[in-house]
């Protein structure tokens, strides 16, 4: 476990986020800017150190869950990243934290996202659920099905 270290999020410009997708998400290559990015609806959040560095990034963004029909208004969670540098330090859950916090403000009823399966256990911690078997995603790996109902928390 490494040491906490104090993070300040807030909602940035997708542009913000592409540099960590690239670094943690790509490193082999691909598109760090993906549909939906520059949406009106979709938010993009980023933690920042005490210097003003950007150390972590996550979107949201309201869409269908594929595994669950009842939820009125659905988001889905994806580009999350920290730098490897402060992993273990609290900056994911507070990232999620956040993420969380702006999906109920906005009227959400569920977070989903596919999630890496090395990065299953860190959603866990912070109280999603598996829902889906995994499956693969070409290039970059398995993956589960994850969701968190906020209000069932
Ligand atoms: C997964 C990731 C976002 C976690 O970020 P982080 O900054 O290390 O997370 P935190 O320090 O806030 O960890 C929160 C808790 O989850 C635990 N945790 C972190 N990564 C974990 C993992 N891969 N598996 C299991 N538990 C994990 C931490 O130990 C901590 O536990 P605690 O409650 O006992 O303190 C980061 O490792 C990462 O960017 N990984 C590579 C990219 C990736 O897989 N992104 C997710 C794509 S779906």
């Amino acid at each position: 476990m490494t040491a906490p270290i104090a993070v300040t999020v807030d909602e940035v410009a997708p542009e913000v986020t592409y540099d960590l997708r690239r670094a943690v998400l790509r490193p082999g290559g691909g598109d760090v800017v993906w549909p939906g990015d520059e949406d009106p609806g979709t938010v993009h959040l980023a933690a920042r150190d005490a210097a003003g560095r950007v150390v972590g990034v996550v979107r949201l963004s309201p869409a269908p869950c594929p595994w669950r029909a009842d939820p009125a208004a659905p988001w889905q969670l994806r580009g999350m990243a920290t730098d490897p540098e402060v992993r273990g330090s609290g900056a994911g859950r507070a990232l999620v934290a956040a993420a969380v916090a702006a999906v109920v403000e906005r009227g959400g009823d569920l977070v989903w996202c596919d999630a890496r399966v090395t990065a299953a256990g860190f959603y866990e911690r912070l109280g999603f659920t598996v829902v889906r078997e995994p499956f693969d995603k070409p290039g970059i790996g398995p993956h589960v099905g994850m969701v968190l109902a906020p209000a069932e928390r």
